[in-house]
């Protein structure tokens, strides 16, 4: 809660046109080259502070997709969201005009929601729409608390926020667009995965915990959050080269021939084949996952008998993930083992078919993975 004695404490003088230059030309020389999206809001919201001394700044995005304006108002914090005509806001989006407001509880348009869930008392209140270089409306941005003697914004604080909006808009249009680009690849990979696994019947969810085995694995490895996604997001397509694996092999209800598991083999390669062309980080990581994650540690696996450290990390990873699910479900060839078997057997393999360190936080981890087996169960 802001009493007044708190909002005096924090009573600023108007800034002066140098200050002013000083404050855009920092942001911008930040916001120019920043690649995510995340960033370059929370580099909008204190461009705008700073520059219109407000207590408070949101750059609210529309998600026209769900209809919702979103920002982020921190680093780490989930996203804030609210429907796309709440509040002033809102209001402010479809109306395509600016609002200012001395005290948000006095008008009717304000949504004391965002107050309820952020524990602040809004009072004097700036929102101007912003527009991409096409003119459409992509979000507002929205000032809260003029911290001067006056207390309200002005028309030289739509002006300054305009004005900001405008030198971050390339910057903030190509952000969004990247982040487009990479949850539809995201999404691409993941249906790619599942027709993979659609073709070769395996259990319902196998992917998905493939994916979170690896994520669980791979956090617990030491790799950075960033790579522990980037994992997760890859690891279902390891199988995806059996798409190519005719079906009186993939469904074959018993034991393959030699001849016939020579040729399920290929499933690495083809994925690898089909995935290598692409520059994407994305597609190359899951192109080496689908390449190496039959590989074995003591060098005996396929299709290039790589050994130790030579096999990926991200190999490593998925292999120790896949081999657990296939075994603890049920197979068109097999049926689900009991848990301490698959244990068993992982450390009967430790150093010989799979990465000793994998097995290790493999077992550090179980309690996890067999939460996520729950959950994902078919
Ligand atoms: P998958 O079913 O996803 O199995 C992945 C891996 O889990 C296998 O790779 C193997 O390392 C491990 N695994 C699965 N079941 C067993 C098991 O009963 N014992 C042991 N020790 N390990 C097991 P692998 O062997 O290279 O097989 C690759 C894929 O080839 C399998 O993927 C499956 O689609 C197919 N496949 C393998 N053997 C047979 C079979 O006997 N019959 C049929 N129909 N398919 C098979
Ligand atoms: C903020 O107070 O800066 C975020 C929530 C709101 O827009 O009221
Ligand atoms: C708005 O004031 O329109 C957005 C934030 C809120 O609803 O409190
Ligand atoms: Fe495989
Ligand atoms: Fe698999």
């Amino acid at each position: 809660m802001h009493e007044l004695q708190d909002l005096e404490v924090k009573l600023k003088d108007d800034l002066t046109p140098e200050q002013m230059l000083h404050i855009i030309f920092h942001y911008i020389s930040l916001i120019a080259p920043e690649k995510d999206l995340d960033h370059i809001l929370l580099y909008m919201a204190d461009m705008g502070r700073e520059l219109i001394l407000a207590d408070r700044c949101t750059l609210w995005l529309h998600d026209k997709e769900n209809n919702l304006l979103w920002t982020k108002v921190a680093h780490g914090v989930k996203a804030l969201t609210m429907p796309a005509e709440a509040g002033l806001a809102g209001f402010a989006l479809k109306n395509n005009q600016s609002i200012f407001i001395e005290d948000a509880y006095k008008d009717a348009r304000f949504n004391p929601e965002v107050d309820l869930q952020t524990g602040y008392r809004t009072k004097s209140v700036l929102v101007i729409p912003i527009q991409n270089q096409q003119g459409e409306n992509m979000g507002v941005y929205q000032a809260i608390n003029k911290m001067t003697l006056a207390g309200v914004f002005s028309s030289q604080d739509i002006d300054l926020l305009t004005l900001a909006a405008s030198y971050s808009g390339k910057a903030l249009e190509a952000a969004i667009l990247n982040k487009e680009i990479e949850q539809t690849q995201k999404e691409i990979i993941y249906l790619m995965g599942e027709i993979g696994e659609s073709r070769s019947k395996e259990t319902g969810n196998h992917v998905k915990r493939v994916a979170e085995y690896s994520k669980v694995l791979a956090l617990r490895l030491g790799l950075s959050p960033v790579e522990a996604e980037l994992i997760k997001t890859a690891s279902p397509m390891h199988d995806i080269g059996k798409v190519a694996i005719p079906d009186s092999i993939l469904k074959k209800p018993g034991k393959l021939t030699d001849e016939e598991f020579a040729l399920m083999q290929a499933h690495t390669k083809i994925g690898f084949e089909l995935l290598k062309k692409s520059n994407r980080q994305l597609l190359k990581s899951a192109a080496i996952i689908s390449h190496q994650h039959h590989e074995k540690w003591n060098g005996t696996g396929y299709p290039q008998g790589l050994k130790g450290e030579e096999i990926h990390i991200y190999g490593r990873i998925t292999a120790v993930a896949d081999v657990f699910d296939a075994l603890a479900s049920d197979r068109c060839y097999k049926k689900a083992w009991e848990i301490d078997r698959v244990i068993n057997l992982f450390k009967e393999e430790r150093g010989v078919q799979f990465d000793p360190q994998l097995i290790d936080a493999f077992m550090d981890c179980l309690e996890e993975i067999l939460a996520l087996k729950e959950e994902y169960a078919d």
